[in-house]
């Protein structure tokens, strides 16, 4: 038996160890920490139980029979982060650069078929040089296996996938269909075709920090939902995310405890400037209403004219669209609407109630929205409140017009309860356009300009630059001080929280991609 223990201690301290202290060493001073590094800053401590400490790779060509690691450059197992189950896996660069083999596939697999089984988020931390080269089309193969599982715990389980170092050609896609992206300052990157190519085939000089950086990724494509200046930053942010969400769909997110206190906040009601044309920051609205502290924003520095993000509301878990006044007017364009879409299916699909903040003059005109597309991607967020089976609330702090104002999570498409500060303007345009079209007729001499403009922009401003109208229909459930918001939408969610909708039965929709 003496032996046989020491076999086995032999064989752990083998795998532990990954691809030597020297390629260690090398992995720390590009700044980066190995796979079970990362591992013990996530995990609880003591909880990880690995599973396939002991899988080698298959090949035997370029004489990778001499070459084997314990483990095959990824750790994989269970235990838990801040009490909760969860699966993961780490690729381990000091293992022929994390690259993936048909085995390392496996691994994966196993954890995703486990995660999928038993209803548990999934965090993957990516590293890795892309294909094991020396296995051609096994790997190639592998990718894929990964790929289709991937597809099928979507809406199932939470995936989280932090890039902490390469991820390259098809490797990104992955990470890509999961449900978040985070990215680590510096010393990670994501791209189809690297620099090299790039330069061949365009002739553009880019670096891979340019071309694929976490802040490229952050702010300019919305891949990454989080840029992070380094990996104890990325893994933080990881616990903190996983805290808002639920095990998988058919759970709900832990709520904390809640003692009812005073909830009337009276800074709200000077918050909005007087002059309706002027901006304010509306993370200032959200900070008020919400659980001090607990906002988490998604995407912070992409498509800023969009807020997203998580957040708790009497303890309970929610998330939160707001459009931003302070940047673009609060305008939605191609990019907030898709950021906005994919937000809102993802809180529907983990039973994340959604409160909407609205101030939205409309869609952004342009050769430049219309070119890209901006009829299908403002059908992505229309289509995505439509659907939403979660409770729904809408506050108009402001601005609700023209076709931006049915997008916005309006009582038409389902949303549960709506309501709007004294300050909400609820018409199809804005007064001075209004008046333009429908006083054409009657306004023909310069002094009728003069003389009638300013009146009859004012009687079209009187008439519908409120919140009344809506309020007479229904449209509007009440009228409220904006100091009342915070306790009105503890009461409402409360109110709502065992909502059913049972929506038409179907394969799954056709969201317009
Ligand atoms: C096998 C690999 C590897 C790979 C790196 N290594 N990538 N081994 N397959 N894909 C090994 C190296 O040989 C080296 O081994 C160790 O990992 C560390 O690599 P370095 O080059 O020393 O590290 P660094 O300088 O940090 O550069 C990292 C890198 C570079 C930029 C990732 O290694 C690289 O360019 N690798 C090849 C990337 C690539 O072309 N991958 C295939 C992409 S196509 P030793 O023994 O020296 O430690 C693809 C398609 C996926 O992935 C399709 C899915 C559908």
């Amino acid at each position: 038996m003496k032996d046989k223990l020491k076999a086995l201690k032999h064989k752990r301290g083998q795998a532990l160890v990954g691809g030597g202290q020297a390629r260690t060493e090398s992995q720390h001073k590009k700044g980066k920490l190995t796979a079970r590094e990362r591992l013990h800053f996530l995990m609880d401590e003591g909880s990880f139980n690995e599973i396939g400490m002991l899988v080698t790779h298959r090949s035997a060509d370029f004489g990778m029979e001499q070459e084997k690691y314990p483990g095959d450059g990824v750790v994989t197992g269970y235990g838990t982060i801040n009490g909760r189950l969860t699966y993961v896996y780490a690729q381990d660069f000091t293992v022929f650069g994390g690259s993936l083999s048909e085995t390392q596939a496996e691994k994966i697999c196993k954890i995703l078929d486990m995660a999928l089984k038993n209803g548990v988020p999934v965090v993957g931390l990516n590293d890795s040089g892309g294909a094991r080269i020396q296995e051609g089309v096994s790997s190639l193969g592998g990718y894929a296996d990964i790929f289709y599982r991937n597809t099928m715990a979507s809406g199932v389980v939470p995936q989280i996938s932090a890039i902490m170092g390469p991820c390259a050609g098809g490797a990104v896609y992955s990470p890509s269909i999961t449900d978040f992206i985070l990215m680590v300052e510096n010393t990670s990157y994501m791209f189809v075709t690297g620099p090299n190519v790039v330069k061949a085939v365009t002739h553009e000089d880019v670096t891979s920090e340019e071309l694929g950086g976490a802040d490229t990724h952050a702010a300019k494509s919305g891949v990454a939902h989080f840029a992070c200046a380094n990996e104890i930053e990325a893994i933080n942010h990881i616990k903190k995310l996983l805290s808002y969400l639920p095990q998988n769909c058919e759970d709900k997110p832990v709520a904390l405890q809640y003692q009812p206190a005073n909830e009337y906040r009276a800074e709200l009601n000077t918050l909005l400037p007087d002059n309706p044309s002027q901006p304010y920051d509306m993370h200032q609205v959200i900070a008020q209403i919400i659980d001090a502290g607990s906002f988490l924003e998604v995407h912070k520095d992409f498509a800023e004219n969009v807020i997203i993000g998580f957040a708790r509301l009497g303890g309970r878990s929610i998330g939160v669209v707001a459009n931003q006044p302070a940047f673009l007017a609060g305008v939605l364009d191609n990019n907030a609407s898709r950021k906005a879409a994919r937000f809102v299916r993802f809180c529907n699909s983990f039973n994340i109630p959604l409160l909407v903040f609205e101030d939205v003059p409309g869609f952004l005109p342009g050769t430049d929205q219309e070119w890209n597309g901006i009829i299908t991607n403002g059908a992505k967020l229309l289509y995505a409140f439509c659907e939403a089976a979660v409770p729904r609330i809408t506050i108009i702090t402001r601005k609700a017009y023209g076709g931006a104002y049915c997008v916005m999570n309006s009582k038409h498409i389902g949303a549960d309860i709506n309501f709007a500060w004294p300050t909400a303007e609820i018409a199809v345009m804005g007064a001075k356009g209004a008046a333009e079209i429908i006083f054409k007729r009657e306004i023909t001499t310069a002094e009728d300009k003069a003389a009638k403009w300013v009146e009859k922009e004012q009687l079209y401003s009187d008439t519908f630059a409120n919140p009344y109208r809506a309020a007479e229909r229904g449209f509007i459930d009440e009228v409220i001080e904006p100091a009342e918001t915070r306790q009105k939408l503890i009461a409402a969610f409360a109110m709502l929280e065992n909502k059913v909708v049972n929506n038409p039965r179907k394969k799954h929709g056709n969201i317009p991609l």
